[in-house]
């Protein structure tokens, strides 16, 4: 690598690139012939639902289900129709409903908490820390009678601290949730994500590291669990006329199944998910390694990582000294062709971030009354505002991102780490 002294790109200078990074859709990218002939199979025998059709193929779905379950090392799987869909099934699967509170993170895809809304529970919000995933220490103060769950989110594809999070979970009485939608594969210590908890929420939507498109997948190991959460997802169905055996009475649900065209190709996605991970997380070293000397030198830090050989290695993130700098880096890095975010701007609404979710705060709903907020069930009050989470801002705020796609050759890493450098050098 040569350590580049010119000019910024973002004040008139060359940038280290000439054209920005590849797209990230690390699944999305590799679709090719396999997922072609795979869909086209499907097309053909034209049994696109799951549970019938003219011909005898056997469920591409339900092949989908064993496969994941096998490979992550669950007794069951659920295909469902997203990963919100796989959180609102595992949380009815818990039992969660009216006057319960589920512990959510303030950094987390908003679903994560629309879907504790959609079981009629109340999500309370806690703090991150600098793994940017729940911090073990801020969970016990929002504990109260109502808690029942504590949703373990492994944001960008890195794992949370299971390790305490399981034990706070045990010695408190509560359950966990994981959700594991943007850590598809990932482990901790050696044991894949989604399978420490009661469950585990995938997501297969376009953006994540395998995919369906949209799609999703529940991970648990108790039958009662699965049985609830299949009922759900296929309530209008009443189930199969009596032909499945059930450990639990049925109750009403929805339509959350997944359809046999997405459950072809997340048969071969699946395939592709170890060389996906092996891929960002060599791209990932790679860059780490080339910049870890000017990071320590300019006091940037790296996000910690509660198991470093377990994360996805979806993203690089650096923490810079202030919010100005951060957004200051993010800028100069994008002109140099390596594009880059800082991760919390409060006139910039992203969904990610607990403090933009303006309707969740101010507890609106679809309908003037009812569960969970305004519920004769609930005697809680949730500990809404803009500021339920300063240190989780604050992180965020000083945080510049990069994200590591499976496309990355070794050249690109290598410029990746040339502008991180020029720019570290010339603004910190
Ligand atoms: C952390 C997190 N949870 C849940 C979801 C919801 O997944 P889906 O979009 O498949 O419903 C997402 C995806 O966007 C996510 O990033």
């Amino acid at each position: 690598m040569t350590l580049s002294r010119e000019k910024l790109a973002i004040e008139g200078g060359v940038p280290v690139r000439s054209k920005p990074l590849p797209p990230m859709f690390p699944g999305g990218m590799m679709i090719g012939e396999e997922e072609k002939q795979a869909v086209m199979a499907v097309l053909d025998d034209k049994n696109l639902f799951r549970f019938y059709g003219p011909s005898p193929t056997p469920s591409r779905v339900a092949a989908l289900e064993r496969r994941f379950a096998e490979y992550m090392g669950a007794k069951y799987a659920l295909a469902v129709s997203s990963g919100t869909a796989a959180l609102h099934c595992g949380l009815i699967g818990l039992g969660i409903g009216p006057g319960d509170e589920v512990i959510v993170p303030a950094y987390t895809f908003i679903a994560s908490a629309t879907a504790v809304i959609a079981a009629k529970a109340v999500p309370i919000i806690a703090e991150v820390d600098d793994s940017l995933t729940l911090d073990p220490f801020d969970i016990e103060r929002h504990v109260t009678r109502r808690t029942k769950a504590i949703m373990a989110v492994h944001m960008r594809g890195a794992p949370c601290d299971l390790d305490s999070i399981m034990e706070i979970a045990r010695r408190r009485g509560l359950m966990v949730i994981e959700d594991v939608a943007q850590a598809d594969g990932a482990s901790y210590h050696g044991k894949r994500l989604g399978t420490f908890g009661e469950v585990g929420a995938f997501s297969l939507q376009y953006h994540k590291v395998i995919t369906t498109g949209e799609g999703g997948m529940l991970l648990t190991n108790e039958q009662t669990i699965y049985d609830r959460a299949r009922i759900f997802h296929d309530g209008a169905s009443a189930f199969r006329g009596g032909k499945e055996r059930l450990s639990v009475p049925l109750f009403p649900g929805v339509n959350y199944r997944m359809g046999e065209i997405c459950g072809a190709l997340g048969l071969v996605q699946l395939n592709r998910l170890e060389g996906l991970l092996q891929m960002m997380r060599a791209r990932k070293a790679r860059i780490r390694a080339a910049i870890a000397e000017t990071a320590r030198a300019k006091g940037v830090s790296f996000r910690r990582l509660n198991d470093p050989a377990g994360e996805a290695a979806v993203a690089l993130i650096l923490y810079m000294p202030t919010a100005d700098k951060a957004r200051e880096v993010a800028r100069a890095l994008t002109a140099e062709n390596v594009n880059a975010g800082s991760m919390f701007n409060e006139g910039v609404p992203d969904w990610h971030v607990a403090f933009h979710w303006k309707h969740i705060i101010n507890q609106a709903m679809p309908t003037e009354r009812g569960c969970p907020f305004r519920c004769p069930l609930y005697d809680g009050e949730p500990n809404y505002s803009e500021d339920m989470a300063p240190k989780t801002l604050d992180l965020l705020a000083r945080s510049v991102h990069i994200n590591v796609s499976p496309l990355l050759t070794e050249e690109d890493a290598d410029q990746i780490a040339e502008g991180i450098v020029k720019v570290l050098r010339a603004l910190l």
